[in-house]
């Protein structure tokens, strides 16, 4: 028997059961979103869970110094943090035996990025002779020579130092699929840097580990620090007591090494 549009109705007893049905199932739809956290929220430990590191073998590993300033305390903090991670690595499966290299960005001598050519659009499997300048054939050369990076940097007005910025635009393929780590230094921490960098690395094909680094340093450990040549003993202390710099670190390296 034919039923006019309007008239079919399954449940008699209930006739406006499948309106409150979808009513409901809105009203759950609008509370989960409501509810919902945004996974960028947390600064220093911001996670790329869609990106799966390589379980490819690490051989060598930069670790950079991204200051260029003269005075600067940057070289200290590299030196620091390669030592902690040379005990670290050893621990790690994917980087046991990967050698740790200091690439100090001051000594690549690149000026603001003067190629003609876009790195992206280079040939992917050999871009190195397609650069017209010797400083980014040289530069090319030295992160070719890498597996993954760790870059070690101070926080600049919220974000990374330019140099920094003009050494990773200058390339492209070079950078794509190799892990890397993010160690930054600032009041307190640097995690809007880190935050920066780890979008920068990713735009870059990198693949990023989800934990930061962040060291906090004052102006006057700074300045006693340079006056001293080296990290001083309490800064050093403070960052491993209560930093937890070495936990931060293998967790770090861990994501690099594929755990
Ligand atoms: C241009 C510039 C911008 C800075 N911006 C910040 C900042 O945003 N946050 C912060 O905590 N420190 C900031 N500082 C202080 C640095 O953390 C401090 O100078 C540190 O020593 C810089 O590292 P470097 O000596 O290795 O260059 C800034 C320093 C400079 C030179």
């Amino acid at each position: 028997m034919l039923q006019r549009f309007g008239e079919y109705n399954p449940n008699p007893h209930f006739p406006h059961l499948p309106l409150i049905l979808l009513f409901g199932i809105l009203i759950s739809v609008f509370v989960s979103l409501l509810v919902q956290q945004p996974t960028t929220q947390i600064i220093a430990t911001i996670r790329y869970d869609n990106l799966t590191m390589p379980a490819s073998s690490i051989r060598s590993i930069g670790v950079v110094t991204c200051s260029t300033r003269p005075t600067r305390v940057n070289p200290y903090i590299t030196q620091h943090i390669s030592e902690l991670l040379a005990d670290i690595i050893r621990e790690v499966p994917g980087l046991r035996g990967a050698a740790l290299e200091t690439i100090d960005l001051e000594a690549q001598g690149l000026p603001l990025y003067d190629e003609p050519a876009v790195p992206a659009g280079l040939p992917a499997d050999d871009p190195t002779p397609h650069y017209r300048a010797a400083h980014t054939r040289r530069w090319s050369a030295v992160v070719r020579a890498h597996d993954a990076f760790v870059f070690v940097t101070p926080q600049y007005n919220w974000s990374v130092p330019a140099s920094l910025k003009n050494a990773l635009d200058y390339l492209y393929h070079e950078w794509g699929g190799k892990p890397a780590a993010v160690v930054t230094y600032g009041s307190r921490g640097g995690g809007r840097a880190a935050a920066h960098l780890q979008q920068i690395l990713t735009g870059l094909k990198m693949v990023v580990a989800g934990t930061a680094v962040p060291l906090s340093i004052s102006m006057s450990d700074i300045d006693e620090c340079l006056a001293e040549g080296a990290l001083t003993r309490s800064v050093v202390e403070r960052w491993a007591g209560e930093g937890g710099v070495t936990e931060a670190l293998r967790s770090a390296a861990g994501e690099m090494g594929g755990q």
